[in-house]
């Protein structure tokens, strides 16, 4: 690319009023993704010596939400724009970062922080069609079927603009230009910075309208023309929530698109929705009804659904999972999850492991070839390779009375019984067998059998259990369990 750097300026100190929210606009997700960072992730292809982000309405989440998540290199800085008196005071506010010994050639892309679609080859484009036109200001405009809530583009002689008319200042004959202003813009800066300084809020809106400033850099006799996007969806500017699920399904049409041509089998991509951060292998097929969230990553050969929600979680190779829903989990290679299986945060399978239907995890590290079919809970657990989890066993990691989760290990290729209990702490030796129904409060010795149901009672346990905690807690130490 043969043209000298910019600068991009982002506006996101508005409030959204129309997405009635409690949430700033430009922080509600798309595919994951917060509105905001989809426009800095436009960027990518621009060689960019800063990016200034104008916050505003709740700066310190919008701040706090790029800084944590932005993905580029180039510097991000922040100016707060107090009062939100309109787009063209917003730049404004970014502008009093620079410098005015700075290069005076220098341009400035500014961007609105509510185009979530932009793309990165438009915005390029427009930089290199301002720098060659050796422009004042560049517009990206798009055609659209509905241009109503848009700034119209008024083009006058040689195709160059004379105007912008905001919809709600519009006449007729303007209402019907269907050319309409993205808000991305690059300007020669020394030449925006006086243009902003003649802008004034007497309009339908009462504020400092930026697109003003194409006036009058126009009416000084300067050149300020117009790219049209690559793709009209670019036009697309989220104020509401009807609008924000029409970019994210464009979002996710496109992202789905990316990963088809990679490789990726989706039986119905209108039923698919993976996350911007997602990361597929090829020969990853994903039925409908997937919903794939955050960190997640799937190994190539897996099959994913149908109805399955997975979020940050790590897929192996040749693995499937079916309906069923996992969090922060790991899947190792060749196991098989689910029909109707929940792995909760913590839990990790290791390879060949099977996970039957109404199986819950939670914190629970699983030996390769381990099975727990169906009906299981097993929580804050080790079950070792190869071991088989009979239908309903439960382990009972957590003690009412004193309020603590306690720890349970199963040896490798022991065995338990259907509806069995474990409670925890306990463990089970080394090929151990556990019968049918029992309830098992001691270790189990490997190679051992362990039967029956202890169910004695004993009066008054809740009262001395209670005190006994108290004692414990008074005297500081991190009392021990006895079930
Ligand atoms: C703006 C344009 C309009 C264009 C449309 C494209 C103006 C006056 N109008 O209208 O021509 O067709 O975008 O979507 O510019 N913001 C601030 N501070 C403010 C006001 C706004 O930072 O004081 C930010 C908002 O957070 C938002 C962006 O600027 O990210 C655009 O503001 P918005 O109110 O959405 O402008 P539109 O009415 O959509
Ligand atoms: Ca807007």
């Amino acid at each position: 690319m043969t043209y000298r750097p910019f600068a991009a300026v982002v506006l996101a100190a508005g409030e959204g009023t129309r997405m009635r929210s409690e949430t700033p606009k430009v922080l509600h997700p798309l595919c994951g993704r917060p509105m905001v960072l989809h426009v800095v992730d436009a960027l990518s292809e621009l060689p960019l010596e800063r990016i200034v982000v104008v916050v505003g309405h709740e700066a310190e989440r919008v701040t706090k939400a790029l800084q944590e998540q932005v993905s580029t290199d180039v510097p991000i800085e922040f100016v707060e724009q107090r009062e939100q008196r309109g787009t063209g005071d917003a730049v404004s506010c970014a502008l009093m970062l620079f410098d005015d010994g700075d290069d005076v050639e220098d341009d400035i892309m500014v961007l609105p922080g509510d185009h979530v679609l932009l793309l990165p080859e438009t915005l390029a484009t427009l930089a290199r069609a301002h720098r060659e036109a050796d422009a004042a200001a560049t517009l990206l405009t798009a055609r659209v079927d509905d241009p109503r809530g848009y700034g119209r583009v008024v083009r006058g002689k040689d195709d160059r603009v004379d105007a912008v008319v905001e919809h709600a200042d519009a006449t007729a004959e303007i209402l019907a230009i269907d050319e309409v202003n993205t808000s991305v813009y690059c300007f020669r800066r020394n030449l925006l910075t006086p243009a902003l300084r003649r802008l004034s809020p007497e309009n339908a809106q009462s504020e400092y309208y930026l697109t003003d400033a194409v006036e009058v850099l126009s009416a000084a006799g300067h050149r300020v023309i117009a790219v049209e996007a690559i793709d009209p969806a670019e036009a697309l500017g989220v104020n509401d929530r009807e609008q924000l699920a029409a970019a994210e399904g464009e979002l996710r049409r496109r992202i789905n698109r990316r990963w088809m041509r990679a490789g990726v089998t989706m039986v119905d991509p209108a039923r698919t929705y993976i996350d911007a951060t997602v990361e597929l292998a090829p020969d990853v097929r994903i039925l409908p009804g997937t919903i794939l969230e955050g960190r997640t990553v799937v190994g190539a050969g897996s099959t994913i659904g149908p109805d399955t929600r997975l979020a940050d979680t790590v897929v192996g190779e040749g693995v499937t999972v079916s309906s069923s829903v996992a969090a922060e989990a790991e899947i190792g290679d060749g196991s098989t999850v689910g029909p109707f299986a929940h792995l909760r945060p913590g839990t990790r399978l290791g390879t060949g492991v099977k996970v039957g239907a109404f199986v819950e995890t939670k914190n629970a590290d699983v030996g390769d070839g381990a099975k727990l079919p169906h009906l299981s809970y097993v929580g804050d657990a080790e079950v070792g390779p190869g071991a088989n989890i009979g239908a309903g066993t439960i382990v009972a990691n957590f003690e009412g009375a004193t309020r603590q989760k306690n720890a349970t290990r199963i040896g490798k290729d022991a065995n338990t019984g259907s509806n069995s209990v474990l409670v925890a702490p306990v463990e089970l030796g080394e090929g151990s067998y556990v019968a049918a129904g029992a309830v098992v409060t001691q270790n189990v010795p490997p190679g051992a059998k362990a039967q029956g149901v202890p169910a004695t009672i004993e009066e008054g346990w809740v009262e001395r259990k209670r005190r006994q905690a108290e004692q414990t807690e008074d005297s500081g130490e991190s009392g021990e369990a006895t079930p």
